[in-house]
Formats: structure tokens, sequence, C-alpha cells
């Protein structure tokens, strides 16, 4: 999606790092408990720098909802996380983006007209009742309204296997336990739901339904670009698990031969990659979890490991350097940045800072308040499931 951040006065574009350095710190201390600064794992370090908060998307939601005191809510982050911030925060509070152009290329797969328009076919060919819509954190306010609107949740990298096991009366058995061959279903499964459309990401969708025990027979990819997302009305009727086509442009770039030459370069070295990354990939990794869960596994392993990890590049490059006792690289070898988290830098973060000091909110995202109503039932399903 297009949005128009305009460009910078001269004075932030021309300041020396040590300038802004200076500005951001004077604003934060004149500001004090009136502000809070979020930051996703992918800033980079001129930015997290600055961060009262790092997390994973689901980690700095639920940061978010509890910062009541703060009128402030700096997102260093993406479009659609800050669109979560203001939806899980009071309407005291004011939530700004640094960059407006600072979306996500994944959550621009997915928009209301086509997830109605594949929705309304779907209803054509099957029981719509039974099917349950999860949004993965990374899509528009308007998807999660969507979602909330029909009884589905929201889910991030790291909370989609519990959110699906909600959705499909799962319990810890995955599959297994649903059809009777393990310690039996839940007794919170939504009643007579029996299927998901998973948007907009098909990676996190499919990787999570083979972790629960379903295997591609039950998994239809929708290709929304085609009527009925380009399936026959049996694949509808039959699957479990309805993947929308989407994809994160950073992650699809790992591949098994990475993984190969990582492991013939270093045997006994562990890969540990995201979930957005492709099926193929995450079956030959050691370790796949959210950046959250990433970023703990490395902690954790132990002194002298080689270490390949399949996410964002200022995430790996950060936690080589934290992590002195241990080899961190990129599984992929040619760096690979998310372009639109890279848009937040030190000269954004000034500007909106220096703005406060001057009585002017710049850059704030709000979600509209009918909107805002249906996407925060979605999100705070996903808060209580998680
Ligand atoms: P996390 O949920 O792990 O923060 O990931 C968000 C994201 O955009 C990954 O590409
Ligand atoms: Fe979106 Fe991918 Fe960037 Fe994450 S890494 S914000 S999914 S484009």
């Amino acid at each position: 999606m297009f949005r128009l951040q305009p460009p910078l006065p001269d004075d932030y574009s021309t300041a020396t790092a040590d300038e802004l350095t200076r500005h951001v710190v004077a604003a934060r201390s004149r500001l004090g408990k009136r502000l809070v600064i979020l930051g996703h794992h992918y800033q980079r370090e001129e930015v997290i720098q600055f961060a009262d908060m790092r997390g994973d998307s689901f980690g700095l939601s639920r940061f978010a909802a509890e910062q009541r005191d703060a009128e402030f809510v700096v997102f260093c982050g993406v479009h659609f996380m800050a669109e979560s911030a203001d939806i899980l925060t009071g309407s005291h509070q004011q939530v700004i983006l640094p960059d407006l152009n600072a979306g996500c290329s994944m959550a621009d797969m997915a928009d209301l007209d086509g997830v109605e328009q594949i929705w309304d076919e779907l209803a054509e060919v099957t029981d719509i009742e039974a099917i349950v819509p999860i949004t993965y954190m990374n899509s528009a306010a308007a998807l999660k309204a969507f979602v909330g609107r029909n009884s589905g949740s929201v889910c991030t990298s790291s909370n989609a296997r519990p959110v699906l096991r909600w959705a499909l009366g799962l319990d810890e058995g995955g599959k297994a336990a649903a059809l009777g061959h393990g310690p039996g279903t839940s007794s919170r499964r939504p009643r007579g739901r029996d299927k998901v459309l998973f948007f907009p990401d098909q990676h996190l969708g499919r990787n999570t339904g083979f972790q629960l025990g379903y295997d591609a027979s039950d998994m239809q990819v929708v290709d929304p670009r085609q009527r009925l997302g380009g399936l026959q009305d049996y694949e509808v009727k039959e699957a479990t698990l309805l993947l929308w086509k989407g994809h994160c442009s950073v992650h699809q770039r790992f591949r098994t031969d990475h993984v190969a030459a990582f492991r013939s370069e270093h045997p006994g070295g562990i890969v540990i990659v995201h979930p957005e990354c492709s099926r193929e990939v995450v079956e030959l990794a050691d370790q796949v979890g959210s950046t959250d869960y990433i970023i703990s596994a490395i902690d954790d392993a132990p002194a002298g490991s080689t270490i390949a990890v399949g996410t964002e590049i200022h995430l790996v490059e950060r936690l080589a350097r934290e992590h002195p006792d241990k080899t961190v690289l990129s599984l992929d070898p040619i760096v690979c940045p998310c372009s639109t988290m890279f848009r937040i830098d030190l000269p954004h973060l000034a500007w909106v800072l220096d703005g406060l000091l001057e009585g002017e909110v710049r850059n704030r995202i709000v979600v509209d308040e009918a909107t805002a109503a249906d996407a925060r039932v979605a999100l705070e399903r996903m808060l209580a499931i998680a």
C-alpha cells in the first residue's frame, strides 16, 4: 500500500549522528514517562538503542496494551504493528510511526476486498460457519476487524500454534487427538468449526499445520487472483487449512541449498529459522521460531556453537555482536534486510520526537473506531488464547 512520507526538512537529512542523538536524548528526558519508544528486533542499531522495549510483534503488542500512562507511543517497526498498538492502547494515547512508508510487503498481499471476495466464494461451496478466519499479525487493521467480526483470531509467529489449536479445537495432541487417536479434544473447540482460512502468510500457516500433525493433503493454497482461490469445490470441502498465497520477500530468500552449504562447511552447526521460511527450509532446520524465540535459542546455545540464522539481517548481526563466544551467521550469505523496517532511521526518530517537544504530533497512526472495535476483539482473543 502506498503511503506518502514527506521528505524530512534539510536540517534532519544533513545532521550528523551525534547531533540527532542529542535531539533524541533531550526529547526522551524532557518527555519522561509521557513517552514510550518500542523497537522491533529488526530495527537498526541507531534506532533500537533508544527503545524502552525491544520485542517481537507479539511481545510489543502485549507491552503496548499495558502502557496506560504513556501519552505517546513511538513505534519503531512497521505500519501494521503501529496500527495494532493504536487499537490496544487507550483513547488518551497517540501512536506514532516515524516513517509512514514503513509498511510490510507481506501484509499488503491481502486486503479487505480480496478476503471478502474469497470468503463469499467459499460460502457458495461450503458451510462458511465452519471456517475460522485467522489473520497473521502482519496484516492491515481492516483484516483484523474482518476476523473479529467472523469469530476468528489474530496470531503472531510466536503463538500461531495455540491459536490454530484453538481454532480447530485441538489439544496438545494436535490432529491425532482431534481424530480420536490421542488424549482427546479440548472443550474450547468452537462448535462445529473444522476449517481455517489463514492469511496472508501461507508459510506460517503451513509450517504450523505440519507442527500440529497435518500434512500436505490437509492444506490448499488460496490464490486471491483466481476465482475460489483457483480451487475446485471438493478441494475446498476436503481441506482443513486454506492458506492465502502470500509470503515474506525477506524470508523466502532462504533456500535448502543454503542449509546444505552451511552443514557441509560447519558439521555440527545449528540452523534456526523463522516460520515465514518455506516448509522445505523449516524441515531441514534444527529449530524454528519467532524473533524472540531465535534470540532465546542463541542465548541458550553452548559457547563455541556455530549457528546459522534464517531471518532479517539486522537481528542476525546484533546476535553475532552480542554473542562473541558463538559464531552467529546469516543462513543466506548474501545480506537480506527488510527494506521497510529499514526506513525507520535516526533522522525520522529525531524528527517525530522534536515534533512532540514543539507540541506537534507527526505521523500519528489512527485506526477508525468502528474498525478498531472489531479488530480489538480479534487481538484480545489472541492475547487470551496465548
Ligand atoms: P515476529 O512475529 O517474529 O516479530 O516477526 C514479525 C515479522 O515481520 C517477521 O518478518
Ligand atoms: Fe514484512 Fe517480511 Fe519485513 Fe517482516 S521481514 S516486516 S514480514 S516484509
